[in-house]
């Protein structure tokens, strides 16, 4: 992979589905290399942006590129999930808008030394935020196998799961397995000759399971979508980017429990439940045009739903 600078997925889609007011308060809630938040910032006057990443160089490096706009930018380190904490010790009640584009990001991958790719040789560590224990390694070579098949179905739909989990197990009881090249001569060794033909490298799948994994990453994501959207003002839009059906389908059941959560038989006349509608849907998913594509294959399986608060 090039060392290419990470390019925004769905950009335009995000800031016209924002309806960003000159004036209002902005959560990047995955600020990565801010190409979003750049465009969120250069449509703010007396506005806020709060940009969020779990990852300290994400951070870094965008205190550089988000200087010289003439909105309020507030950077802060911290997993999405606590978001409404963030707010709290900012004295911030509410926003106007929130986006997060889930997942890793280019320069993440890029970065060998992360251990997020089976195309660099890295110690296997795949943290986003490493001050965080859980390593890939410790995964590997510390969780039983049992539970390291159920990491690779479930997160990876991975149909040699089992296969792959238990050469892992044979080959850490000769000695440790350390590095990203290790593991995915591992789990092509594990696979049938049929699977290794597909167009995927064959430790894709597997790869992606151990990174949701180590970063809690659905779990993450749950929490911030239970709690996020009220803390959006009224008429406030939610947009979330996914990258896979995990992903989407908490985005999409989400917003349809804040939608029509109503759990009272279908013949009351009345709801007695308790429901409240707090957020209504905005369009269908919206994925990349033809011209995005062909620029930026990451953008391949994104998806964009937008909400938003009432
Ligand atoms: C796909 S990148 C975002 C790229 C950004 N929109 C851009 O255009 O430059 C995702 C970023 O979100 C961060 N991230 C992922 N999960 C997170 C979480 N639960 N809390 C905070 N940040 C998270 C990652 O560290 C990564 O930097
Ligand atoms: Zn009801």
């Amino acid at each position: 992979m090039s060392g290419a600078a990470h390019e925004p997925v769905l950009l335009k889609e995000c800031i016209d589905a924002l309806a960003i007011r000159p004036d209002g308060i902005y959560v990047d809630g995955t600020l990565g290399r801010a190409g979003h938040s750049r465009e969120i910032a250069r449509r703010l006057t007396s506005g806020t942006l709060i940009g969020i990443d779990r990852d300290e160089s994400a951070i870094e490096a965008a205190e550089e590129s988000l200087k010289g706009f003439g909105c309020r930018v507030i950077l802060v380190k911290s997993n999405f999930d606590a978001l409404a904490s963030v707010l709290d010790g900012l004295g911030i009640e509410a926003a106007d808008g929130m986006l997060f584009d889930l997942g890793v990001s280019s320069p993440q991958l890029d970065e060998a030394e992360r251990g997020f790719s089976y195309s660099s040789d890295a110690p296997l560590d795949m943290r986003m935020d490493r001050s965080e224990p859980l390593t890939a390694r410790e995964i590997v070579n510390e969780w039983d196998g049992g539970r390291i098949k159920d990491v690779l179905f479930r997160y990876g739909e991975e149909r040699w799961s089992a296969r792959i989990a238990s050469a892992i197990v044979r080959r850490r009881e000769k000695k440790p397995i350390e590095t990203t090249t290790e593991l995915a001569e591992i789990i092509k060794s594990a696979m049938p000759a049929s699977a290794l033909r597909e167009k995927q490298h064959p430790a894709k799948r597997s790869f992606q399971a151990l990174r949701i994994a180590v970063n809690d990453e659905l779990g993450s994501i749950e929490r911030m979508l239970d709690t996020a959207p009220d803390r959006l003002s009224v008429g406030g839009r939610l947009c979330v980017i996914s990258f896979h059906s995990l992903e989407d389908r908490l985005v999409k059941q989400a917003i349809r429990k804040r939608e029509n959560g109503c759990t009272c038989p279908k013949d009351f006349p009345v709801c007695v439940c308790g429901f409240r509608q707090t957020l209504r849907q905005v369009g269908g998913a919206v994925t990349p045009g033809t011209e995005e594509l062909e620029r930026n294959p990451r953008s391949r399986s994104a998806r964009l739903r937008t909400a938003e608060r009432i």
